[in-house]
Protein backbone atom coordinates (compact mmCIF):
# COMPACT_ATOMS: atom_id res chain seq x y z
CA UNK A 1 0.00 0.00 0.00
CA UNK A 2 1.35 3.57 -0.74
CA UNK A 3 2.11 5.54 2.24
CA UNK A 4 0.50 9.01 2.53
CA UNK A 5 2.57 12.22 1.98
CA UNK A 6 2.87 14.07 4.53
CA UNK A 7 0.01 16.74 5.24
CA UNK A 8 1.50 19.62 3.77
CA UNK A 9 -0.78 23.18 3.18
CA UNK A 10 -0.30 23.80 -0.65
CA UNK A 11 2.54 26.80 0.58
CA UNK A 12 4.45 23.65 1.82
CA UNK A 13 3.79 21.38 -1.08
CA UNK A 14 5.95 23.47 -3.20
CA UNK A 15 8.50 22.37 -1.31
CA UNK A 16 8.33 18.77 -3.47
CA UNK A 17 9.70 20.92 -6.23
CA UNK A 18 12.78 21.73 -5.11
CA UNK A 19 13.28 18.20 -3.31
CA UNK A 20 12.42 16.73 -6.41
CA UNK A 21 14.50 18.42 -8.31
CA UNK A 22 17.78 17.51 -6.35
CA UNK A 23 16.80 14.03 -5.88
CA UNK A 24 16.55 13.74 -9.83
CA UNK A 25 19.99 15.62 -10.20
CA UNK A 26 21.48 13.30 -7.72
CA UNK A 27 20.41 10.21 -10.51
CA UNK A 28 22.09 12.13 -12.94
CA UNK A 29 25.21 11.04 -15.35
CA UNK A 30 27.17 13.84 -14.63
CA UNK A 31 24.98 15.14 -11.25
CA UNK A 32 25.40 19.03 -9.95
CA UNK A 33 25.04 18.70 -6.25
CA UNK A 34 25.11 14.28 -5.76
CA UNK A 35 22.32 15.52 -3.22
CA UNK A 36 21.76 11.22 -2.32
CA UNK A 37 20.07 12.76 0.77
CA UNK A 38 17.41 14.35 -0.95
CA UNK A 39 17.21 11.19 -2.62
CA UNK A 40 16.76 9.33 0.70
CA UNK A 41 14.12 11.57 1.85
CA UNK A 42 12.27 11.12 -1.32
CA UNK A 43 11.99 7.37 -0.61
CA UNK A 44 11.03 7.91 3.27
CA UNK A 45 8.49 10.34 2.95
CA UNK A 46 6.88 7.99 -0.21
CA UNK A 47 6.66 10.71 -3.21
CA UNK A 48 6.89 8.81 -6.11
CA UNK A 49 8.94 11.02 -8.32
CA UNK A 50 7.34 9.09 -11.40
CA UNK A 51 3.82 11.03 -10.56
CA UNK A 52 5.20 14.41 -11.19
CA UNK A 53 7.72 14.04 -14.10
CA UNK A 54 10.09 16.51 -14.41
CA UNK A 55 12.32 17.55 -17.42
CA UNK A 56 15.98 17.43 -16.87
CA UNK A 57 16.91 21.12 -17.67
CA UNK A 58 14.48 21.93 -14.58
CA UNK A 59 16.32 19.37 -12.12
CA UNK A 60 19.41 21.11 -13.43
CA UNK A 61 18.66 24.54 -12.61
CA UNK A 62 17.29 23.55 -9.35
CA UNK A 63 20.18 21.60 -8.27
CA UNK A 64 21.92 24.29 -10.08
CA UNK A 65 20.56 27.01 -7.76
CA UNK A 66 20.99 25.32 -4.56
CA UNK A 67 24.96 25.07 -5.45
CA UNK A 68 24.92 28.64 -5.95
CA UNK A 69 23.58 29.21 -2.53
CA UNK A 70 25.67 26.72 -1.03
CA UNK A 71 28.53 27.64 -2.46
CA UNK A 72 27.73 31.29 -0.13
CA UNK A 73 27.33 29.49 3.05
CA UNK A 74 30.67 27.63 2.62
CA UNK A 75 32.29 31.30 1.70
CA UNK A 76 31.12 32.23 5.67
CA UNK A 77 31.45 29.29 7.16
CA UNK A 78 34.83 29.27 5.88
CA UNK A 79 35.80 32.75 7.04
CA UNK A 80 33.79 32.62 10.46
CA UNK A 81 33.41 29.26 11.27
CA UNK A 82 31.32 30.45 14.42
CA UNK A 83 28.77 31.84 12.30
CA UNK A 84 25.04 31.35 12.50
CA UNK A 85 23.34 30.04 9.50
CA UNK A 86 19.31 30.57 8.71
CA UNK A 87 17.65 28.62 5.89
CA UNK A 88 14.60 30.71 5.29
CA UNK A 89 12.13 28.29 4.40
CA UNK A 90 14.32 25.40 4.17
CA UNK A 91 11.21 22.63 3.09
CA UNK A 92 12.98 19.29 3.22
CA UNK A 93 16.31 20.15 1.66
CA UNK A 94 19.03 18.52 3.73
CA UNK A 95 21.36 21.48 3.21
CA UNK A 96 23.29 21.02 5.83
CA UNK A 97 24.55 17.32 5.68
CA UNK A 98 26.01 19.20 1.77
CA UNK A 99 28.30 21.98 3.93
CA UNK A 100 29.13 20.23 6.43
CA UNK A 101 30.04 23.03 8.44
CA UNK A 102 32.01 23.19 11.58
CA UNK A 103 30.50 21.91 14.96
CA UNK A 104 31.17 25.96 16.06
CA UNK A 105 28.42 26.72 13.07
CA UNK A 106 24.91 26.67 14.92
CA UNK A 107 22.33 26.05 12.02
CA UNK A 108 18.59 27.27 11.87
CA UNK A 109 16.16 25.72 9.67
CA UNK A 110 12.72 28.09 9.39
CA UNK A 111 10.10 26.59 7.83
CA UNK A 112 5.80 26.43 8.86
CA UNK A 113 5.51 23.89 12.01
CA UNK A 114 4.82 20.38 9.80
CA UNK A 115 7.55 20.93 7.93
CA UNK A 116 9.95 21.40 10.62
CA UNK A 117 7.70 18.14 11.98
CA UNK A 118 8.81 15.94 8.56
CA UNK A 119 12.43 17.14 8.79
CA UNK A 120 12.81 16.25 12.44
CA UNK A 121 11.18 12.53 11.46
CA UNK A 122 13.69 12.24 8.25
CA UNK A 123 17.11 13.90 8.51
CA UNK A 124 19.70 13.07 10.92
CA UNK A 125 20.08 15.65 13.73
CA UNK A 126 23.44 17.11 13.45
CA UNK A 127 25.38 18.93 16.43
CA UNK A 128 23.93 22.52 16.89
CA UNK A 129 21.39 22.37 14.46
CA UNK A 130 18.21 23.67 15.06
CA UNK A 131 14.98 23.55 13.32
CA UNK A 132 12.10 26.44 14.59
CA UNK A 133 8.52 26.00 13.09
CA UNK A 134 7.15 29.65 12.82
CA UNK A 135 5.91 31.82 10.04
CA UNK A 136 8.67 34.00 8.77
CA UNK A 137 6.46 36.75 8.60
CA UNK A 138 5.68 36.81 12.51
CA UNK A 139 8.54 38.81 14.03
CA UNK A 140 9.15 36.34 17.11
CA UNK A 141 11.30 33.67 15.73
CA UNK A 142 13.96 35.48 16.15
CA UNK A 143 14.24 35.57 19.53
CA UNK A 144 15.77 32.21 19.89
CA UNK A 145 18.28 32.79 17.85
CA UNK A 146 21.89 33.94 19.08
CA UNK A 147 22.14 38.00 18.32
CA UNK A 148 25.81 38.01 18.55
CA UNK A 149 27.65 36.27 15.90
CA UNK A 150 28.12 36.83 12.22
CA UNK A 151 25.64 35.48 10.28
CA UNK A 152 25.01 33.54 6.85
CA UNK A 153 21.05 34.00 5.57
CA UNK A 154 19.92 32.55 2.69
CA UNK A 155 16.51 31.90 1.30
CA UNK A 156 16.10 28.90 -1.70
CA UNK A 157 12.66 29.16 -3.49
CA UNK A 158 11.09 31.14 -0.65
CA UNK A 159 10.86 35.17 -2.13
CA UNK A 160 8.08 33.94 -4.27
CA UNK A 161 5.62 33.35 -1.72
CA UNK A 162 6.34 36.70 1.03
CA UNK A 163 4.63 40.04 -0.08
CA UNK A 164 6.74 42.32 -0.93
CA UNK A 165 6.19 44.98 2.30
CA UNK A 166 6.48 40.89 4.18
CA UNK A 167 9.99 40.48 2.71
CA UNK A 168 11.28 43.96 3.38
CA UNK A 169 10.20 43.58 7.12
CA UNK A 170 11.89 40.54 7.15
CA UNK A 171 15.31 41.88 5.92
CA UNK A 172 15.16 44.58 7.84
CA UNK A 173 14.71 42.26 11.17
CA UNK A 174 17.69 40.39 10.17
CA UNK A 175 20.07 43.14 9.71
CA UNK A 176 18.65 44.43 12.77
CA UNK A 177 19.65 40.97 14.64
CA UNK A 178 23.41 40.13 13.59
CA UNK A 179 26.01 42.19 13.90
CA UNK A 180 26.76 41.21 10.65
CA UNK A 181 26.37 38.86 8.01
CA UNK A 182 25.55 38.07 4.12
CA UNK A 183 22.18 37.38 3.21
CA UNK A 184 21.52 35.39 -0.43
CA UNK A 185 18.63 34.33 -2.36
CA UNK A 186 17.61 32.89 -5.42
CA UNK A 187 15.76 35.80 -7.54
CA UNK A 188 12.40 36.14 -9.00
CA UNK A 189 12.14 38.66 -11.72
CA UNK A 190 8.77 40.43 -12.30
CA UNK A 191 8.88 38.52 -16.07
CA UNK A 192 9.15 35.23 -13.96
CA UNK A 193 6.51 36.01 -11.44
CA UNK A 194 3.83 36.80 -14.56
CA UNK A 195 4.87 33.73 -15.89
CA UNK A 196 4.40 31.19 -13.11
CA UNK A 197 1.27 32.71 -13.25
CA UNK A 198 0.47 32.17 -16.45
CA UNK A 199 2.75 28.62 -17.64
CA UNK A 200 1.17 24.90 -16.98
CA UNK A 201 3.84 23.46 -15.74
CA UNK A 202 3.76 26.19 -12.47
CA UNK A 203 0.18 26.37 -12.18
CA UNK A 204 0.31 24.21 -8.78
CA UNK A 205 2.24 27.08 -7.19
CA UNK A 206 0.16 30.29 -9.18
CA UNK A 207 -2.47 31.46 -6.97
CA UNK A 208 1.04 31.48 -3.75
CA UNK A 209 2.92 33.78 -5.09
CA UNK A 210 2.73 36.76 -3.35
CA UNK A 211 5.60 38.82 -4.09
CA UNK A 212 5.84 40.88 -7.37
CA UNK A 213 9.66 40.34 -8.32
CA UNK A 214 12.22 42.82 -9.11
CA UNK A 215 14.46 43.28 -11.68
CA UNK A 216 16.54 45.81 -10.27
CA UNK A 217 19.34 43.90 -7.61
CA UNK A 218 19.79 47.12 -5.93
CA UNK A 219 16.28 47.16 -4.94
CA UNK A 220 17.38 45.37 -1.94
CA UNK A 221 19.44 47.67 -0.65
CA UNK A 222 16.85 50.30 -0.75
CA UNK A 223 14.29 48.81 1.55
CA UNK A 224 17.16 47.80 3.73
CA UNK A 225 19.58 50.29 3.86
CA UNK A 226 21.67 48.05 5.86
CA UNK A 227 22.21 45.95 3.06
CA UNK A 228 25.23 45.96 0.45
CA UNK A 229 25.05 44.21 -2.71
CA UNK A 230 28.27 42.18 -3.17
CA UNK A 231 27.42 40.37 -6.34
CA UNK A 232 24.65 38.51 -8.66
CA UNK A 233 25.35 34.77 -9.61
CA UNK A 234 24.38 34.37 -12.70
CA UNK A 235 23.72 30.24 -13.57
CA UNK A 236 24.95 31.61 -17.46
CA UNK A 237 27.89 31.79 -15.80
CA UNK A 238 28.67 28.96 -13.88
CA UNK A 239 31.00 26.34 -14.98
CA UNK A 240 27.92 23.29 -14.57
CA UNK A 241 26.92 24.93 -17.67
CA UNK A 242 29.43 22.94 -19.78
CA UNK A 243 27.32 19.92 -19.00
CA UNK A 244 24.30 20.93 -20.71
CA UNK A 245 23.18 19.98 -23.92
CA UNK A 246 24.78 21.74 -26.86
CA UNK A 247 21.74 24.38 -27.75
CA UNK A 248 21.49 25.39 -23.96
CA UNK A 249 25.05 25.41 -23.77
CA UNK A 250 25.49 27.92 -26.62
CA UNK A 251 22.38 30.36 -25.65
CA UNK A 252 24.01 30.32 -21.88
CA UNK A 253 27.33 31.30 -23.21
CA UNK A 254 25.22 34.24 -24.93
CA UNK A 255 23.35 35.53 -22.42
CA UNK A 256 26.62 34.87 -20.38
CA UNK A 257 27.67 38.29 -21.69
CA UNK A 258 25.55 40.39 -20.75
CA UNK A 259 23.97 40.73 -17.42
CA UNK A 260 20.69 42.22 -18.09
CA UNK A 261 20.21 38.92 -20.11
CA UNK A 262 21.88 36.35 -17.23
CA UNK A 263 18.87 38.09 -14.87
CA UNK A 264 16.21 36.67 -16.61
CA UNK A 265 17.50 33.68 -15.83
CA UNK A 266 18.08 31.82 -12.73
CA UNK A 267 20.22 33.69 -10.52
CA UNK A 268 21.41 34.62 -6.67
CA UNK A 269 21.93 37.76 -5.08
CA UNK A 270 24.43 38.46 -2.36
CA UNK A 271 24.50 41.10 -0.01
CA UNK A 272 26.71 41.91 3.27
CA UNK A 273 25.14 43.93 6.14
C1 LIG B 1 9.85 26.12 -2.88
S1 LIG B 1 9.93 25.59 -1.22
C2 LIG B 1 11.70 25.57 -1.03
C3 LIG B 1 12.12 24.73 0.13
C4 LIG B 1 13.64 24.61 0.30
N1 LIG B 1 14.26 25.88 0.49
C5 LIG B 1 14.25 23.88 -0.85
O1 LIG B 1 15.06 24.48 -1.57
O2 LIG B 1 13.92 22.71 -1.03
C6 LIG B 1 9.45 27.04 -0.28
C7 LIG B 1 9.43 26.79 1.22
O3 LIG B 1 9.16 28.02 1.88
C8 LIG B 1 8.30 27.76 2.97
N2 LIG B 1 7.60 29.00 3.30
C9 LIG B 1 6.87 29.79 2.47
N3 LIG B 1 6.37 30.85 3.14
C10 LIG B 1 6.82 30.75 4.41
C11 LIG B 1 6.64 31.53 5.59
N4 LIG B 1 5.90 32.64 5.58
N5 LIG B 1 7.21 31.11 6.73
C12 LIG B 1 7.96 29.95 6.76
N6 LIG B 1 8.17 29.18 5.67
C13 LIG B 1 7.61 29.56 4.52
C14 LIG B 1 7.37 26.67 2.45
O4 LIG B 1 6.73 25.98 3.50
C15 LIG B 1 8.36 25.80 1.67
O5 LIG B 1 8.94 24.82 2.47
Amino acid sequence: MASALPAFTPVEESLYLTLAGRALDSRAPNPVLGDTASAEIVRQIGYDLADFPMPSSKSFDIALRTKMLDDVVRGVVARHPDAVVLDLGAGLDPRSSRIDAPHTTDWYAIDFTEVIKVRRETMPTRPNEHGIAADLTDPHWLDEVPGDRPAVIVADGLVAFLADADFSALLNRLTSHFPSGEVAFNTYPKFAVWAIKHFRGTRSIADLVRNSGFDDPRDPERWDPDLELVEEIFATRMPEVAQTPLLTRVLSRLASRSAAVSRKGTAVLRYRF
